[in-house]
């Protein structure tokens, strides 16, 4: 930018709102969402070995909901907004908030997995996909274009830095470059204390708009990526979100804030295994 141009307006507006509606955290904050990031991280590499094909989703919801109260975590999602069930377990074309059931995982099929648990009262979030045994290229590469896409908005993620940065670090890569469709209908959200706060975190838009970012500012990005275009519709069951046009989604999702030097992840992978194949 030169000296003569100014920030669109909405930067103005967008700091003056997040001054007062988004929550800055302290160092024991940070602490709080380490134990809460690490717990729902701990589940998820639970059930790296148990995705296989066969294996129900209502059984791995049995095994986080075992985990999690085992280890001094509360399931969030159970009784929230009346969804009766630990994990979300989204399957192919199913975008997010699919309800675990009976019916047997089957080879090929690639499977979002959901998680968020409370900890002393703070929440960590995150999800991350599995692979049913054999997947085609297309799915996986479907999968690996996700997982850059998340990344990516994580890297934009920088005290000054706005929200608007972060969807347009995502949205670039994933349909600028890969041809891919970012989902519109649902975003990332602040989080902490509580599970759905300010700012709304979109995965698409433009540099500079939005919020800007401040060192203590918690959130999640979650960007979901469709092969096809992005429209979604959500079942008669109230949750479940799939894509119109029936084609594949994927979804990866992190808990991070905003430190003096840019971000920390609190939902990383204790095994490593943040990304697919992951044994
Ligand atoms: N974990 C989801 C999110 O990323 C929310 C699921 S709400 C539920 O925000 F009720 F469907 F579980
Ligand atoms: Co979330
Ligand atoms: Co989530």
């Amino acid at each position: 930018m030169t000296g003569s141009e100014l920030p669109s307006p909405d930067v103005f507006e967008a700091a003056r709102r997040s001054a007062v509606a988004v929550t800055i955290h302290d160092a024991d904050s940070f602490e709080g969402m380490r134990r809460a990031g690490r717990l729902v991280a701990e589940v998820l590499d639970l059930l790296v070995p148990e995705v296989k094909p066969g294996v129900t989703t209502a059984y791995l919801d049995k095994l986080a909901y075992e985990y999690t109260c085992d280890h001094g975590g509360i399931p969030a999602c159970l009784g929230y907004r009346g969804y009766r069930h630990t994990l979300c377990t989204s399957v192919n074309h199913v975008v997010c908030h699919g309800i675990p059931n009976d019916k047997p995982l089957r080879e090929g099929e690639i499977v979002n997995i959901d998680h968020t648990v409370i900890v002393d009262g703070w929440y960590g979030d995150s999800s991350r996909m599995y692979l049913v045994g054999d997947v085609k290229l297309k799915a996986r590469r479907l999968v690996d274009v996700t997982y850059e896409s998340m990344l990516r908005g994580i890297a934009a993620v920088k005290p000054g830095a706005t929200t608007g940065d972060i969807g347009h670090a995502i949205q670039s890569y994933a349909e600028g470059e890969e041809r891919c469709a970012v989902v519109r209908d649902f975003c990332g959200h602040g989080l902490g204390r509580v599970f759905h706060a300010l700012p709304n975190i979109v995965h698409y838009g433009k540099p500079g708009y939005g919020i800007a970012l401040k060192p203590g500012m918690f959130f999640t990005i979650e960007p979901m990526i469709n092969l096809g275009s992005y429209g979604v519709k959500v079942l008669n069951d109230g949750w479940t979100a799939v894509t119109r046009d029936r084609s594949l989604s994927a979804q990866f999702e992190h808990s991070v804030g905003v430190t003096e030097e840019g971000v920390e992840i609190f939902t990383r992978s204790p095994k490593g295994w943040d990304k697919p194949p992951y044994l």
